[in-house]
């Protein structure tokens, strides 16, 4: 009985003791259980970060920097994102760039006027909201050599051609790799195809071919 009232008492006090130190100063916040959770690693998109752990920046100095034009780190993948583009950035990759396939194959109203809004933002200032290559940057003359991708040639030109290129850049154009997950770009790729002319208006004359066949075997 005497053991309980002494277990109580101590509880009591060690309460009270809690109590008052917990309002010694309430600026502060007192004691800190998970340091990592209360003061977390900054990933704001301008922060610093160390070159060597959280970038795939090629020239490995080290050091903290900012990196204004940060992919994310090597190796790792967000959610919901294509896997990663392998065909290296030179002259046999985009040889072969032809061959990949648009993993987009359909989108919705929804994704098409998004896709618009995306390329209106990264593209037009150059091609023009059209594609015609008519874009600000380009009437004004300050950059030239700017593609018209609703010519003959940007029509038969590969998905995986121009995904390669906007991966990387071209000439003139940067790559648009950080500013656009993979995604978004194989689905501009898609939308420029709604910007050129469609590719069934020369394919009407070889379909009119059979009929007349049937025409000669009758007559
Ligand atoms: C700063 C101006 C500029 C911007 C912005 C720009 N481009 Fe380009 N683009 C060019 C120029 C210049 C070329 C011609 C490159 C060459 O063949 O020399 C080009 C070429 C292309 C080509 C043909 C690539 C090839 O392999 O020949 C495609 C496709 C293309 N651009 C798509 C885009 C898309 C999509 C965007 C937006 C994400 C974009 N461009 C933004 C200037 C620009």
């Amino acid at each position: 009985m005497k053991m309980t009232k002494y277990i109580t008492g101590g509880l009591m006090a060690l309460g009270a003791v809690m109590l008052i130190s917990s309002c010694k100063d309430k600026t502060q916040p007192g004691k800190i259980y998970m340091p990592d959770m209360a003061y977390s690693r900054a990933y704001e998109t301008y922060a610093e970060r160390d070159s060597l752990l959280f970038t795939n920046d090629p020239s490995k100095k080290g050091g903290k920097r900012v990196y204004y034009n940060s992919q994310p780190v090597s190796g790792t993948i967000k959610r919901g994102e294509l896997f990663p583009y392998t065909l290296p950035n030179d002259s046999a990759g985009y040889a072969q760039s032809a061959n990949v396939k648009n993993p987009i194959d359909f989108m919705t109203g929804f994704e098409l006027s998004e896709t618009k809004r995306l390329y209106d933002i990264n593209c037009g200032i150059c091609h023009g909201e059209k594609g015609k290559g008519d874009g600000p940057l380009s009437t004004s003359g300050k950059i030239g050599g700017i593609a018209n991708l609703t010519l003959d040639a940007y029509v038969k030109m590969a998905d995986g051609t121009m995904f390669h290129s906007i991966t990387y850049g071209k000439n003139n154009m940067g790559s648009y790799a950080s500013q656009l997950d993979r995604k978004q770009r194989w689905m501009i790729v898609k939308y420029i195809r709604t910007l050129q002319p469609k590719p069934e208006a020369p394919a009407a004359a070889p379909a009119a071919a059979p009929a007349d066949t049937t025409a000669t075997a009758k007559s």
